[in-house]
């Protein structure tokens, strides 16, 4: 079977010949790969300065954003069939047995740090003709969303970390946090900073939540990434136009930021335009750098004086996937152009050095195994 993979030792990327995988375990079901798509995070493992191969092995197939059919289940599974569609997560648990969070399902708060993830860290990923998964770590998409699905795990960081800002938020009594089930922002603005598959799907989240939503990005408007932003009635700011500092005067006071940009500089001037109360969401992971300069004085005298929380998120558990495909067919209501928009391309796998290695275009590019 073919696979997109990295050999770090060689520092080599590409298709190698990796074996087909068999059901082991009677909750494990077979799934024939469909989508898998191409994030920061691949490229990265791609310069060799993050992820690893699993013990044993030298190279790491990678892929975490995937979406597949079942072809075969063990006798045990109970809630999934053959021919199902789902989406896989990427983390998983820890075998300490006094991590809690590990033990509660609950692996994106691992507390050890020896979690594995698929197609990252020491365990290998979806970019691959099948794949074998338990039954708890996937995820049913409905057929209407299959075209879609493969957005599903980048969603998910907005969906966890909407839920985190609303845990914090708790905090304040007179906010309407939720209306029904469904989070409400309503009443309150949202800034995103950075507008990338990330930062658009997050966007997407904070408008369907009922926030007033505004896109921060450095590229001017008109562009196919403010063209999106727009016809969601978010609104999109070019950083050439107006400053990160002077975005109160447009939006008013600063409820929530959810960082999608993951450049450490842009991301700390933001603190700055957070307002009273507000809460920041970081989902960046910035490579290792040269330290940088911050106002710490300044920062500090306002994450006190204005009760501001700072909420690190990485994905994700389990509701926030529920909620991603939520979310996912809500889009598809309310604006199904916008939400395919967010879909470059499809590639076969013959072109993973291309995607993998060149500079980054479009929004969201997958390889399509289908
Ligand atoms: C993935 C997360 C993962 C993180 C760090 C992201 O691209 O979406 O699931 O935890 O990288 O490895
Ligand atoms: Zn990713």
């Amino acid at each position: 079977m073919k696979a997109v993979a990295v050999t770090p030792s060689q520092k080599k990327v590409g298709i190698i010949d990796h074996p087909s995988p068999e059901l082991h375990q009677d909750d494990e079901v077979k799934v024939r790969t469909i989508d898998v798509g191409i994030c920061g995070t691949d490229r990265e493992i791609c310069t060799f300065v993050y992820g690893d191969p699993p013990s044993g092995s030298k190279h790491l197939v990678l892929g975490h954003e995937a979406m597949g059919e079942i072809v075969e289940v063990g006798t045990n599974v109970s809630n999934l069939k053959v021919g199902d569609f789902v989406v896989p997560s990427v983390r998983r648990p820890c075998q300490n047995q006094t991590c809690l969070p590990c033990r509660s399902n609950l692996q994106d708060f691992c507390s050890t740090g020896n979690y594995v993830e698929r197609g990252i860290k020491e365990c290998h990923g979806f970019m691959t003709e099948s794949f074998v998964e338990q039954e708890r770590y996937l995820t049913h998409v409905p057929d209407e969303l299959r075209d879609l699905a493969v957005l599903t795990e980048p969603l998910t960081i907005a969906e966890k970390g909407l839920a985190q800002a609303w845990a914090a938020q708790q905090r304040l009594p007179w906010v309407q946090h939720y209306e029904g089930k469904r989070p409400t922002g309503k009443g309150l603005n949202a800034v995103i900073l950075g507008a990338g598959p990330i930062g658009i799907l997050g966007a997407m989240t904070m408008k369907a939540a009922g926030f007033e939503t505004f896109v921060h990005n450095r590229s001017p408007a008109p562009n196919p990434k403010s063209e999106i932003i727009e016809s969601i009635g978010a609104k999109y700011i070019s950083s050439q136009d107006i400053p990160l500092k002077d975005l109160p005067e447009i939006v008013g006071s600063v409820d929530l930021i959810y960082e999608a940009v993951g450049i450490s500089p842009v991301a700390f001037d933001a603190l700055g335009i957070l307002g009273v109360n507000g809460v920041y969401i970081f989902t960046g992971i910035p490579a290792p750098g040269d330290p940088i300069p911050v106002d710490a004085n300044q920062m500090m005298r306002d994450v006190v004086l204005k009760n501001q929380a700072i909420i690190g998120t990485v994905n994700a558990d389990d509701a926030s996937f529920k909620a991603a495909i939520s979310d996912l067919s809500y889009f598809r209501q309310h604006w199904p152009e916008a939400i395919e928009a967010v879909i470059t391309k499809r590639f076969p796998m013959d072109d993973c050095r291309e995607l993998l290695l060149d500079r980054a275009t479009g929004i969201k590019n997958v390889i399509s195994f289908a």
